[in-house]
């Protein structure tokens, strides 16, 4: 077995682990929940999740690093290219998660020199687990995975999602989404960027666009990537910011769609 294969065994065992915990404690009566600055929903099933898979990949891999939302949310740490990183959302869709829907996922990447190698992303409450090793593909379950064939911009379907603090940025977020929905079939908002993105790598969504953290996308990208879908952005990136791990004006979409949505979305501040 190749070492990236034996990281993507581990890492699909402690997404499976983390998963039957956070259903158990959802269907459990401990369920808390708190807002991060007033505003940002977290649960202590986020905390418990959190702490389950960073702690076995420090007692298994102590000289790897770990940039995980509720633990180590220490977003430098994707600039540093010495050592390995994993990437890890202990659950993706948390306002889902609380709310008792299905879109709901464990997210875990592993990256070398700014390169995600492995990535799992796992939704527990229906059983779908998605991997990716790269150069080798991508895979539901066992099912290798491939974006649609949609190529007319007509008939895109398309995700997103809103940032929980919209203060700043809500006239440009409706300038982009109203471009989109002039231009495309429809829009979905399902609440788990990692969900969204696996299911343009399966072919349920055309395209998805937001910006996000590194945690929400890093596993989620290689496996759309390696099912096919073109991943970038749609306003260039800071030379000095690994491209794979930065979240800001995030694209990825079937091979077709990527240059028509790229630039409706990087001209929608100057539409009309
Ligand atoms: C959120 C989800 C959502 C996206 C938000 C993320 P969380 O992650 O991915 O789809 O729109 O921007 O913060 O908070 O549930 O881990
Ligand atoms: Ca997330
Ligand atoms: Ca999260």
């Amino acid at each position: 077995m190749s070492s990236l294969e034996s990281i993507l065994n581990f890492a699909t065992q402690l997404a499976e682990k983390a998963g039957d915990l956070i259903v158990e404690m959802r269907s459990g009566k401990h369920l808390s929940v708190d807002f991060k600055q007033g505003i940002e929903l977290v649960t202590n099933a986020d905390i418990a999740a959190d702490k389950l898979i960073t702690s076995a990949i420090q007692d298994q891999f102590q000289d790897h690093r770990i940039l995980a939302e509720e633990s180590a949310p220490d977003l430098e740490k994707i600039s540093d290219l010495s050592t390995p990183l994993w990437i890890i959302d202990p659950i993706d869709g948390t306002v889902n998660y609380a709310h008792n829907h299905h879109q709901v996922a464990i997210s875990i990447a592993y990256c070398v020199r700014g390169k995600v190698q492995v990535g799992v992303v796992y939704c527990p409450f229906q059983a779908e687990m998605f991997t990716a090793i790269r150069g080798q593909g991508a895979w539901l379950n066992d099912q290798p995975l491939q974006t649609s064939s949609v190529n007319d911009i007509q008939r895109a379907i398309v995700a997103t999602g809103f940032p929980y603090d919209k203060s700043e940025t809500l006239p440009l977020l409706m300038k982009r989404l109203e471009s989109i929905l002039q231009h495309c079939a429809d829009v979905r908002r399902l609440g788990s960027a990692a969900l969204d993105i696996c299911w343009v790598a399966m072919g349920r969504l055309d395209a998805y666009y937001e910006t996000v953290s590194p945690w929400d996308f890093a596993a989620a990208q290689l496996i759309a990537r390696e099912a096919g879908a073109l991943c970038g952005h749609f306003i260039d990136v800071p030379a000095d910011m690994p491209e794979e791990l930065y979240g800001e004006n995030l694209l990825i979409s079937n091979p077709h769609l990527f240059k028509p949505l790229k630039s409706l979305l990087a001209d929608a501040e100057n539409a009309r």
